[in-house]
């Protein structure tokens, strides 16, 4: 639907010299794709150089603090003076494992907004959800800090990402048709919330997204992008992917 697919690599806490080193080596931008490179923010500022060639940099996540005694936190502050013009919110591991809720990621979305980083807020069901016919429920109810908010600047830099929870790093991923209609009802959400983002909004599709598949995602009509894990440790399949990103 958007005008250009959006390739996300998250590289969540992998990475190191070796990896910043070949990032900084390969060619990743394209014509007809948008890049965005999510590394471990400690790596940011080396990483800046890839900003001349049109790769945008974002955070994993982000403090819901501005400024003050927040031990260990990152503001989207400092996000953006490392370069960072985007960051994920709401990842599945950072639900799970860190116990975020839906009010802290409502505040994590306003601590971004405020700044203008782009964000890409992550939603998914987990496989009883699926089992159970209520993984549309499970995602669409996760969109609902959107009404909580009340705030229609929230969405001028939203981009949605779905991505089945049972999918990440599990080498198995929705059905290209699963995905797209839980993409289209995705899109439906967030359009009855706001309209302004029309055809814009774009929704990526992540869950062990490789050069093998990511096709057959972006061949259907509300996919407009994959946002990419294990992939992207490996730069020269992340290229085969951004590459075939855009050819879609
Ligand atoms: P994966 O991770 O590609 O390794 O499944 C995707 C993600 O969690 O963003």
């Amino acid at each position: 639907m958007a005008e250009k697919n959006l390739v996300v690599a998250n590289w969540k806490c992998n990475g190191g010299a070796e990896l910043v080193d070949s990032y900084l080596k390969a060619f990743l931008a394209l014509e007809g794709t948008d890049v965005v490179v999510c590394p471990p923010v400690i790596f940011l500022t080396q990483l800046q150089a890839l900003l001349r060639k049109n790769v945008s940099l974002g955070a994993q996540d982000l403090s819901t603090f501005e400024v003050g005694p927040y031990t260990g936190d990152i503001s989207s502050e400092m996000i953006l003076e490392c370069g960072g013009t985007w960051t994920l919110i709401g990842h599945s591991e950072r639900r799970a494992l860190h116990q975020e809720g839906q009010a802290e990621i409502l505040q994590k979305l306003q601590a971004a907004n405020r700044v203008g980083l782009k964000t890409i807020l992550c939603v998914g069901e987990t496989l009883d959800h699926r089992r159970s016919g209520s993984a549309e429920e499970a995602v669409l109810s996760q969109l609902d800090i959107l009404i909580e908010a009340n705030d229609s600047t929230l969405f001028d830099n939203l981009t949605i990402a779905y991505e089945p929870i049972w999918a990440i790093g599990t080498g198995q991923t929705a059905s290209p048709s699963d995905a797209q209609s839980m993409h289209a009802r995705i899109r439906e959400k967030i359009l009855s919330l706001s309209d302004a983002l029309g055809d814009n909004l774009r929704i990526l599709y992540g869950g062990s997204v490789s050069a093998d598949n990511c096709g057959s995602f972006l061949n259907e009509d509300d996919i407009d992008g994959v946002l990419v894990g294990g992939s992207c440790l490996n730069v020269s399949e992340f290229e085969k992917i951004v590459r075939i990103c855009g050819a879609c």
